[in-house]
């Protein structure tokens, strides 16, 4: 038996699997996410512990006989966190995570460092690790004079289960300390960013062993043991583990509180200029591609909450058959935006708001205008001379038809939708723990889901989006 650990945004994800990767249980446990001023945005790591013991006490009364027979644990996290640990490993100050831009002014300054971008292979981007410590050393000095271990979320989470400092290059790619093609800690990047080699976890691959799981976690939950801590992945690498990306041009599109464009590659080719994204993957000798917006269920979520109505209510008022995009447009810039703007400050936008429109026409819009935001991306990713070949859709917003057939129409896309079952971050996850137990080739044990439909662009109406894809385009240098 495996477990495969998502650490998200909202909450935490825990699944076990049998070897094969088959889902035997899953739990699901929430915690807040504070946002205590304009652009923040934190979390307290206590709830992520106290969200996995909840999940792992949860598993062991649904599936104590399975559970006994753990073997191994895979981890997969939000991206990006900067969880402050002392020299006693105390949590110093609450996480900042990866949609927080309170560090706009310090990114830009790393980003014009000397090298930086070659290095890093990517733009310094706010919601990045690096310009977050450099906020805490200017904004809360007697923190950062503390700071014995910066650890990622999910690397936080392997502290608790194995009581080592071990991180894997696919999450730490995102802190702009890591040398990307070299795969390890750039002292230039770290020295940049006023930092040192020793604050930093030991680095391991993300379908290696990092830890054993304590005995007395083990005793707690019945496992016999000894179990295997895999490396794991931050969440986009994990979920394309899940998914089977991992081969040039395979690729997926996320619909979750951010949206992602993601695309696996077999060399390392970084183009931060275009501000795609440039990450290790979790297995060795891969990389992978990506465009990121900072909102794309979070902007449905916003609606929700502002009409009262829940996001499914709003979006089950919508057909499910799309006729054409809709003369309303949304820029849903909610949390500034990275691809293609790399742009903190600039904020979301309703244009061409009528007296007859209501909370359907709204959410429409807001579908619309987060599909054009990612066209934005693959118009990135394809500057940077990526192709896309096979592009999965997966997250919250894939449950709706209407948003599936407005995205293939605006990506001129077809988007494979797996049959059913588990694909996403929480089974890279178990499939890392797998490889890490097994020594087994990830081509193997990553492979693709059973794909149950294919949504295709809807004939006829590819033009239409385009245009309408376009005029949104030339709408952002207006509200800059
Ligand atoms: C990726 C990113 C987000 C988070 C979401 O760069 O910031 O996708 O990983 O959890």
């Amino acid at each position: 038996m495996y477990l495969g650990l998502d650490l998200g945004t909202s909450g935490l994800k825990a699944i076990l699997t049998d070897a094969a990767g088959r889902v035997i249980e899953s739990v699901e446990r929430s915690y807040p996410n504070p946002h205590p001023h304009h652009g923040w945005s934190e979390q307290d790591p206590a709830d992520w512990i106290a969200a996995c013991e909840a999940a792992l006490d949860a598993l062991k009364d649904r599936a104590p006989d399975a559970l006994a027979d753990l073997r191994g644990i895979g981890l997969s996290g939000q991206m990006h966190g900067a969880t402050l640990l002392d020299a006693a490993d105390r949590v110093l100050r609450p996480c900042i995570l990866w949609n927080d831009t309170r560090s706009a002014e310090q990114a830009a300054m790393l980003d014009v460092t000397p090298r930086i971008r070659e290095i890093t292979g990517n733009i310094v981007f706010p919601g990045f690790t690096a310009p977050k410590l450099m906020w805490v050393e200017q904004n809360e000095p007697e923190i950062f004079a503390e700071v014995a271990k910066v650890l990622l979320p999910k690397d936080y989470l392997r502290l608790w289960l194995t009581g080592g400092h071990v991180g894997e290059m696919s999450d730490s790619a995102g802190t702009a300390w890591l040398d990307v093609a070299a795969r390890d800690w750039s002292d230039a990047a770290l020295a940049a960013g006023h930092m040192r080699a020793d604050q930093m976890p030991a680095l391991v691959e993300g379908s290696a062993p990092s830890g054993d799981l304590r005995d007395t976690l083990a005793e707690r939950w019945g496992i016999r043991g000894p179990v295997v801590v895999a490396g794991g992945a931050g969440d986009n690498a994990a979920a394309a583990c899940g998914a089977g990306c991992f081969r040039e041009g395979q690729g997926f599109v996320s619909l979750g509180t951010s949206g992602v464009l993601l695309a696996a590659k077999d060399a390392c080719a970084p183009d931060p200029a275009s501000a795609v994204h440039t990450f290790c993957h979790a297995v060795p000798g891969r990389w992978y591609q990506m465009g990121v917006i900072l909102a794309a269920t979070d902007c449905l979520n916003w609606l929700s909450r502002n009409t009262g109505q829940s996001a499914g209510d709003l979006a089950a008022q919508l057909p499910d058959t799309i006729d054409g995009p809709s003369d309303l447009l949304f820029l849903p810039y909610l949390s500034g935006e990275r691809t293609p703007h790399n742009d903190a400050g600039v904020r979301g936008a309703f244009i061409g708001l009528d007296v007859g429109h209501g909370p359907a026409d709204l959410t429409r819009a807001v579908i619309e205008g987060v599909s054009f935001a990612l066209r934005d991306c693959l118009s990135a990713l394809e500057g940077t001379g990526t192709i896309l070949t096979s592009v999965i859709a997966m997250g919250g917003g894939a449950r709706s038809p209407f948003w599936l057939q407005t995205l293939a129409s605006t990506l001129g896309t077809p988007l494979s939708i797996p049959a059913g079952g588990e694909f996403g971050a929480a089974l890279g996850a178990a499939r890392l723990a797998i490889a890490a137990d097994t020594g087994g080739d990830p081509a193997d044990i990553m492979t693709p889901p059973h794909i149950g439909e294919t949504i295709d662009p809807v004939a006829g109406l590819q033009n239409r989006y385009t245009e309408r894809w376009q005029r949104y385009r030339a709408l952002y240098p207006a509200l800059q």
